[in-house]
């Protein structure tokens, strides 16, 4: 239920934010079942205007700029169920009529390709002509496992983002990074990446990269990850997710996890956590955006001191947090993309060069190893040489809680804040806030706290 008001919000922010009402009325869609994702198209991003692509279960709308429906097909209901292995025929006695929940969708501009996942059928995705949402491109049941991609469990969230792939032949493949956690049915990989192709022995939505760091079985059930968000900035790519610390814990706490774009071992994956509020109250991660900040937020932000000195066109990461322990509140935090830089490098570095020692205190460990030795010395500029990782380096490393990157919240309300999306307006970094009760704010962001009823 969450997820729909999230993207119901996240339709009106972007339609807001680039479409531009040209009839002075506030466009509107309405989705006769559950939104589960909204994205923009590639012309939309460029801001001139263009097209929304909305999944939903059982349906998939294509949208024009007034928010009228463009293209439309239906993908659902389907005979299915979760203990057969697609494709799904008579023999499988169990199947009934199930409905198609939509996992990702992202779009491949260069091809004008539509990547579409389900929730049926294991999470198989399908392609679809980007220019003509019902028109199939391309969809097969019968390559396996491998072509399993998102989570066949509606509870469990999928997100991803479009990136490459070299070759070592020099052969360079669009592919999609996908972060999920682990539903009873699903492939145990964390992150994976996935080809849109065939070539060799690889199939069209085969996971290619088989580093076993971050996809290991053991680990991943113990940590319950949460995937919330996934983006791409500067030749990195990132995750935003909530985890617990370990098998016997059950508290949330929200960690940033970065890697290199080109990294094909995932070697470079490390992860930040997340603090929202000095006591870390905001435990868990609901959604994010990234945008800049605009010139009047930027100062304030600057002047506050948290942050340290942020510029107008900065990335910054915002978050919106729930509390695990008050579930009657929640809160935005702020987090520029170059204080997460900087606190990555900060813990890397320590790990290369000190032990992973940071002003006598332990700042790393290796969420997603049994084994001991972590950090060794090494020549001085090893981290900044090997900045996305080699083979020789240890498994991923994720900061300690007390190397947490902390901000104080920017906003706090009596309300569960599931959804933001935020827009520079003149200057002036607006958000959209939504709540679990299908309630939409939008409000100018502070760089110092703000608390509301
Ligand atoms: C996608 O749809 C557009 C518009 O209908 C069409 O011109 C184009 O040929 C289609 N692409 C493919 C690969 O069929
Ligand atoms: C592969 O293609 C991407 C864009 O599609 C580009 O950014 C990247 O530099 C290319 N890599 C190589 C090695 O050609
Ligand atoms: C952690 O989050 C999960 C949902 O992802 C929730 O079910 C669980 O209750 C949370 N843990 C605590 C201690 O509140
Ligand atoms: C982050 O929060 C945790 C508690 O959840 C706390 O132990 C840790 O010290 C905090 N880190 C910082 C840098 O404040």
């Amino acid at each position: 239920m969450e997820r729909w008001w999230a993207w119901q919000l996240a339709l009106v922010a972007l339609a807001t934010v680039y479409l531009s009402p040209s009839h002075g009325k506030m466009a509107e869609f309405t989705s006769d079942t559950l939104i589960n994702n909204v994205v923009a198209g590639p012309d939309l991003r460029r801001g001139q205007g263009g097209r929304l692509y909305v999944g939903a279960v059982n349906a998939l709308y294509q949208l024009n700029q007034n928010l009228e429906v463009e293209s439309r097909t239906e993908t659902g209901p389907k005979r299915d169920n979760r203990q057969c292995t697609p494709p799904v025929t008579d023999a499988c006695e169990e199947a009934v009529d199930t409905d198609n929940h939509n996992k990702l969708l992202l779009v491949h501009a260069a091809r004008d390709v539509l990547v579409v996942c389900g929730s049926v059928f294991r999470g198989i995705c399908s392609l679809r002509n980007l220019s003509n949402v019902e028109q199939l491109l391309y969809f097969s049941d019968t390559k396996g496992e491998k072509s399993y991609v998102a989570s066949a469990e509606e509870s469990v969230s999928v997100v991803g983002v479009m990136s490459y792939f070299t070759t070592r032949e020099k052969a360079n493949f669009t592919v999609f990074l996908v972060g999920k956690g682990y539903g009873s049915h699903d492939s145990t990989k964390l992150i994976s990446t996935r080809i849109l192709q065939d070539y060799g022995d690889w199939v069209v939505f085969d996971s290619i990269i088989e580093a076993s760091a971050v996809q290991a079985n053991p680990f991943v059930l113990r940590y319950l990850h949460d995937f919330r968000f996934a983006f791409k900035d500067g030749g990195f790519v990132y995750f935003l997710f909530s985890r617990t610390l370990g098998v016997q814990d059950t508290k949330n706490f929200t960690f940033v996890s970065r890697m290199c774009e080109d990294d094909q071992g995932y070697y470079s994956y490390t992860e930040l956590q997340l603090n929202c509020s000095a006591a870390n109250k905001y435990n868990k991660a609901q959604a994010a955006y990234v945008a800049t900040p605009g010139e009047v937020l930027a100062q304030s932000m600057t002047s506050s001191g948290q942050y340290g000195r942020v510029s107008a066109s900065d990335k910054v990461l915002f978050v919106t947090f729930t509390s695990d322990e008050d579930p009657s509140t929640s809160a935005m935090c702020m987090f520029p993309l170059r204080s997460i830089n900087s606190r990555l490098v900060e813990i890397i570095g320590a790990c290369y060069s000190h032990h992973g020692i940071i002003s006598e205190k332990a700042a790393v460990y290796s969420p997603y190893s049994s084994k001991e030795e972590l950090c060794s010395e090494k020549p001085r500029d090893m981290a900044h040489r090997y900045r996305c990782g080699a083979e020789f380096l240890p498994s991923p490393l994720a900061s300690k809680a007390e190397f947490a990157l902390t901000v104080e919240p920017s906003l706090v309300r009596k309300a569960h804040m599931t959804a933001v999306a935020v827009a520079e307006v003149e200057g002036h970094a607006v958000a959209f806030l939504g709540t679990a009760t299908g309630e939409v704010t939008q409000l100018p962001v502070a760089g110092k706290s703000v608390f509301m009823l």
